[in-house]
């Protein structure tokens, strides 16, 4: 074993040992006789040999499944079974695979397959789910036409394409568009629908349903609208089309993930999906908005154009996570919607990309692919996308996909073929650019600068640290967008986009009359950690007068994670220069209120241990707390005049809209709140949390309740008016545990899990008690351990429930290796514990080893 391969070579898959499959299939024909413990599929199957492959040999994939019989050309034949799949002598020339199984839908905890959730059948196919349905090459490059009749007394029976008959307790479907079993979908329940319809630019009539449990479907209209609005946002931004007569939505309750684009028939965790004033958040119904124009948006980028094999997820998922940006940027504000992303790209990605976790955009060889859905993939992979929008500039890139679309339509490709369009769209040579995609690692880009007789150059230097199995890095292709400002604070250099192509690189901006301020990075052209040795009078003089949005923000947050790390590591107080920076922004009405709101949050507790470790120190997360405790409190004793004007200016009245305006308002206010409450013991936050009449006042007055304490009586009334409701009753469970102070937080989770409603086997209250506890930096660090032992306690336990989920909520543990050595100690127990655990499943061994040994 090798460092950063833990496992040993035997299960691991590499893209470079990729072979086209033996026998392609023409079409398929599934019957579903569905039953709780003992569903029958019975599969047909037209296979014909590859002529681009040289095997004969025949396998089909398959898991978890009882062969009942199986027949080629109508012979019975008795394959050779082992629980990966099976084998059977087959003719080299056409033939039909004819296959009858058995599986149990009810016993299905993993949510892989064909499983049932609250009484209803669905599916879940991606990556390799198809195989517990039933025999198949389930592979995204082998793509076919589907027939599928479905037997069950249920109401609804749903599966992809069209409808083409029913009758008393069966349907049957067709899907015309060849696809790979991935985007197989299968749904039977007591189904209510919402229904719609939206007539495309070439004058096709497209029936659109979300279907739902009979209690929700008052929480459907959103959603309706905002698929509307992303069919419309694709024909119009990208000339794109939707190739059905009818669109299909579904709501579970148990689900992995967020949704799945199956074709015609998504299927959505029903947390990103059903929404109405009274129980979603504002943050919630952007979400919504943002995950089913996604999953729409994949009718094109993933579903007609697919992935020629796994290792290729970022061609689908960097790509749609980058349309489904510019669709929220286009409706919502650009701004906004840059700061945030980036935010989470921090959050998450930089955490993981500089850790045992790291991993190229697109790997090169992997264990279990479930493990791979990572914010890699998907959002470095669709700021990957940015910068070759960026590089080749907004006309060609339309070019480009137009050339996508029309040359690989119908076909599983690769990042190979991706950027093959853009050569030839632009004549560029991409060779370099790859690399985005093949090297790990978030590049640190330094900066220096000189002035002499009118010229200003700026210097940078690049350098990518070494990642679990890639010691040496290449130079990357780096979009440096730059502009320059005078002393007044007048642009005088306005967007410009340098390209970095070497490890050092200057660049000179000549005829100018005095020393400019440059403002770099702008629009975060790059997912780099940018190194500028600043001082804070220039961040302060940036964050008032930078005339890019994005880079006025982040020199404030500079401007604070520099402030925090002196009261961090130097015993250093409050900058009284941020705290007047921050009043200016709060209070300049010129501006979003959006984008005040974020100026006014403060450096995550994770950002900063990142900035810290990066910088050489240890980090300690009491010190943190304590640090970011008494900044905040410094600012909302520095504003203490402004908060109850600006509170009460931004009041929404009327009725409850979830678009931008009213929105940003809401959420300048309810910051406004948070501070505020720490100086008049929560007066406004109760008069708030009684008169909420939307969910985004009830929750942001609960927060603050029980954050500093006042929240005993709030927390009881909102458990008794949502009791019935699963999804608020989620958000029940996580903010109890966020909104704690670090010495309680995990007596909080714990008494959670034992609360009548906890249920492990349903991901959502799962991940709502735990990924809270996972998120609170300073509870999960507690010095004694117990947050550690507590998740890993409840790991062990989800993990035969559900492997997925079980790997997802491990990488908790990925940073262990940042902290001091006692508490480095105490997660490598936890995490060897896990390890040693008896039956682990495959995907979190992959996980553990990984974390462990990177
Ligand atoms: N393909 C889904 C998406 O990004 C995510 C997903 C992956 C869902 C695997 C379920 C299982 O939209
Ligand atoms: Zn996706």
């Amino acid at each position: 074993m090798t460092k950063g391969h833990p496992m040993p070579d035997s299960q691991k898959i590499y893209l470079s040992d990729y072979t086209p499959p033996a026998y392609l299939v023409e079409s398929v024909h599934l019957t579903f006789k569905l039953s709780p413990n003992a569903t029958r599929v019975i599969s047909k199957i037209r296979f014909v040999p590859n002529p681009d492959s040289a095997s004969r040999d025949f396998f089909l994939h398959g898991e978890h499944l009882t062969l009942i019989r199986a027949a080629i050309d109508g012979q019975e034949c008795s394959p050779a079974v082992t629980d990966k799949g099976l084998t059977a002598q087959v003719p080299d020339a056409p033939f039909t695979w004819e296959a009858e199984v058995e599986i149990n839908p009810q016993d299905n905890t993993a949510l892989e397959g064909l499983y049932m959730s609250n009484g209803m059948y669905c599916t879940q196919c991606e990556a390799e789910g198809f195989r517990r349905i039933t025999y198949y090459p389930d592979r995204p490059d082998v793509m076919a036409t589907f027939t599928v009749r479905i037997e069950g007394d249920l109401p609804v029976l749903l599966s992809n394409g069209n409808p083409t008959d029913s009758g008393d307790g069966w349907a049957e479907w067709h899907d015309p568009w060849p696809k790979p079993s991935y985007l197989f979908a299968l749904v039977a329940g007591d189904l209510r629908n919402h229904p719609d319809s939206f007539t495309t630019k070439s004058g096709r009539k497209v029936d659109l349903n979300i279907w739902v449990r009979p209690g929700d479907i008052d929480k459907c209209a959103f959603g309706m609208e905002a698929l509307k609005k992303s069919m419309k946002w694709d024909e119009d931004v990208y000339g794109r089309e939707y190739d059905l007569d009818l669109f299909n939505i579904v709501a579970v309750d148990d689900f992995n993930m967020g949704a799945m684009e199956n074709k015609g028939l998504n299927i959505f965790n029903s947390s990103c999906v059903l929404a109405s004033p009274e129980t979603a958040t504002d943050a919630n119904f952007e979400r919504i908005e943002a995950i089913i124009a996604h999953e729409y948006f994949h009718n094109w980028t993933g579903n007609r154009i697919t992935c020629r094999d796994w290792f290729q997820l970022c061609l689908k998922e960097g790509l749609t996570v980058y349309r489904d940006s510019q669709f929220t940027s286009d409706v919502r504000s650009r701004a906004v919607k840059r700061i945030s992303d980036v935010d989470g790209l921090r959050a998450v990605q930089f955490r993981e990309d500089n850790g045992p976790l790291a991993h190229p955009v697109r790997p090169d060889s992997f264990v279990e692919i479930n493990n791979f859905y990572t914010a890699t993939v998907y959002e470095k992979g669709a700021e990957v996308v940015g910068m070759l929008k960026r590089l080749v500039g907004d006309d060609a890139y339309r070019r480009a996909l137009d050339l996508y679309f029309k040359r690989h339509d119908g076909q599983a490709v690769t990042i190979e073929d991706w950027l093959k369009v853009f050569e030839d769209t632009t004549g560029r040579d991409l060779g370099q650019f790859m690399r985005w995609y093949s090297q790990a690692g978030t590049p640190r880009l330094t900066v220096a600068d000189d002035f002499k007789d009118g010229t200003y150059t700026l210097h940078f230097k690049q350098h990518t640290p070494p990642t679990p199995g890639q010691d040496v890095k290449q130079p990357q292709v780096i979009p440096i967008a730059v502009g320059l400002l005078n002393p007044n604070g007048d642009e005088v250099q306005e967007t410009v986009v340098l390209e970095m192509t070497k490890p050092e690189q200057s660049f000179e901006f000549k005829g100018l009359s005095s020393r400019p301020v440059p403002s770099i990075l702008r629009e975060f052209s790059a997912p780099v950690i940018l190194e500028q040795d600043v001082d804070n009078k220039t961040r302060a003089f940036l964050m008032a007068h930078d005339s890019d949005p994005f880079n006025r923000r982040e020199s404030g947050n500079a401007l604070a994670r520099d402030v925090l790390r002196r009261m961090i590591t130097d015993g250093a107080a409050p900058d009284p220069l941020y705290l007047e920076a921050k009043a200016k922004i709060l209070t300049d009405k010129a501006l979003d209120p959006a984008f005040r709101a974020l100026v006014l949050s403060q450096p995550t507790q994770e950002e900063l241990a990142q900035m810290l470790f990066d910088a050489g120190h240890t980090p300690d997360p009491d010190a943190i707390f304590k640090a970011t405790q008494t900044l905040v409190q410094a600012s909302a004793e520095r504003l203490h005049q402004d908060l109850p004007r600006i509170y009460a200016a931004h009041q929404v009245k009327g009725p409850y809209s979830p678009d931008a305006g009213p929105a940003g308002h809401r959420v300048l206010a309810n910051s406004a709140l948070w501070l505020l409450s720490r100086l008049d013991d929560c007066k406004q936050a109760q008069a708030q949390y009684d008169a909420a009449d939307n969910m985004t006042q009830q929750i942001s007055a609960l927060g603050c309740l029980q954050y500093f304490g006042h929240g005993t009586d709030a927390t009881q009334a909102f458990y008794d008016q949502w009791r019935h409701d699963r999804l608020v009753i989620d958000k029940w469970f996580a903010m109890q545990v966020s909104n704690t102070r670090p010495d309680q937080t995990v007596a909080t989770a714990q008494a959670l899990t034992e609360h009548a409603d906890f249920d492990m086997k349903n991901p959502n209250r799962f991940r709502a008690v735990f990924g809270a506890l996972a998120w609170h930096h300073a509870g999960f660090h507690r010095a004694d351990g117990a947050g550690y032992r507590l998740l890993a306690d409840w790991l062990i336990k989800l993990d035969p429930v559900n492997p997925q989920t079980t790997a997802r909520m491990i990488t908790a543990f990925q940073s262990w290796r940042r902290y001091d050595e006692e508490r480095q100690a105490l997660m490598r127990a936890e995490l060897e514990r896990i390890r040693d655990t008896p039956d682990l499943s495959g995907d979190t061994a992959e996980m553990v080893g990984r974390i462990l040994e990177g």
